[in-house]
């Protein structure tokens, strides 16, 4: 906060469990110049009314899918977001939940604690095996590259899909473009690594899904709705994939009444992809220094334009 403080006047919402409600941010933004945002934050063009005065809107993240960028352009308002900073720790996370989903971690946790251990035996909560495998990373922008990196020490074969082939990443990082019907066929595991746009949004679905092996897992750090969660929901019920690890949602903080909650074989984490001390604190100073150079008539880092 220190970077804000000492460059101009602000209120904040400090409350760390519960996001700033609607009304409230509706009442608040009617005087500011600028606003450091979260993804909790719905900017659309109701709210940029109300805002007469708004110049920038930081967002602390790379993903700016929470903001109607296009209406903010229109209006000379200037959007601005993380990018960079959190891309290996959200590498390191969808690595995390390939492994856990593979080998149940979470799963035989749950079974360790509930008291159900009752002996060593040969086939119990046995998994997948992840060294070796095939990985299809869809996206392959920053953090897909850096998942596929970690999938070299694993000795993984890497496909990914991508609007334009990568040849210098195809052969600094060994990995092979493939459609996106032919990757979902051919991978162990997929990990889901585009933002959330028109394009994207639902591009997982029942038809993708099924073209899956029966052994595979899927992962999504990206965006919930990126996958049609009802859809995912039917294919791992009846279980025509391995698993998923999901640390993004439809909804989110996801409802408590959600069926994902009943199955075991999906783990679930509550949007944590960047979440180390480190990344988060780079990510808010990022934002609080785009804010304040905006404000003080420099231009942003990371301005984002659509
Ligand atoms: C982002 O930055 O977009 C993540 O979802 C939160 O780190």
């Amino acid at each position: 906060m220190g970077i804000i403080a000492g460059r101009c006047e602000y209120r904040i919402w400090d409350r760390e469990d519960e996001a700033v409600p609607r009304d409230v941010l509706e009442a608040e933004v009617g005087d500011v110049d600028g606003l450091f945002s979260l993804l909790t934050e719905r900017i659309d063009e109701r709210l940029l009314d109300r805002a007469p005065r708004l110049k920038v809107v930081a967002n602390m993240a790379v993903g700016y899918d929470n903001i109607d960028v296009a209406a903010c352009m229109r209006r000379g308002i200037t959007v601005t977001n993380t990018p960079g900073v959190l891309t290996e720790t959200t590498a390191d996370l969808a690595f995390s939940l390939m492994m856990a989903a593979a080998r149940r971690v979470t799963e035989a946790e749950r079974f360790l604690r509930e008291g159900k251990w009752k002996t060593w035996s040969p086939m119990l909560l046995t998994g997948v095996d992840l060294y070796g495998k095939t990985l299809g990373i869809i996206g392959l922008g920053r953090i897909g590259q850096a998942v596929a990196r970690r999938a070299r020490g694993f000795s993984m074969r890497v496909l990914y899909t991508s609007d334009r082939p990568h040849p210098d990443l195809e052969a600094g990082l060994g990995v092979e473009r493939c459609d996106l019907d032919g990757l979902l066929k051919e991978s162990d595991f997929v990990s889901i690594h585009v933002p959330l746009t028109d394009r994207t949004r639902g591009m997982i679905g029942r038809r993708e899904l099924s073209l899956m092996k029966p052994t595979a897992v899927l992962v999504n750090t990206s965006r919930g709705a990126v996958v049609r969660e009802q859809e995912l929901i039917e294919t791992l019920r009846e279980k025509r994939i391995f698993a998923a690890g999901l640390d993004v949602f439809e909804t989110e903080p996801l409802p408590q009444d959600s069926p994902l909650l009943e199955l075991d074989n999906v783990v679930l984490l509550p949007h944590i992809g960047s979440a180390s001390i480190a990344t988060r604190t780079k990510m808010a100073v990022m934002a609080a220094e785009n804010l304040v150079r905006l404000l003080s008539g420099q231009e942003p880092l990371n301005p984002v334009t659509v």
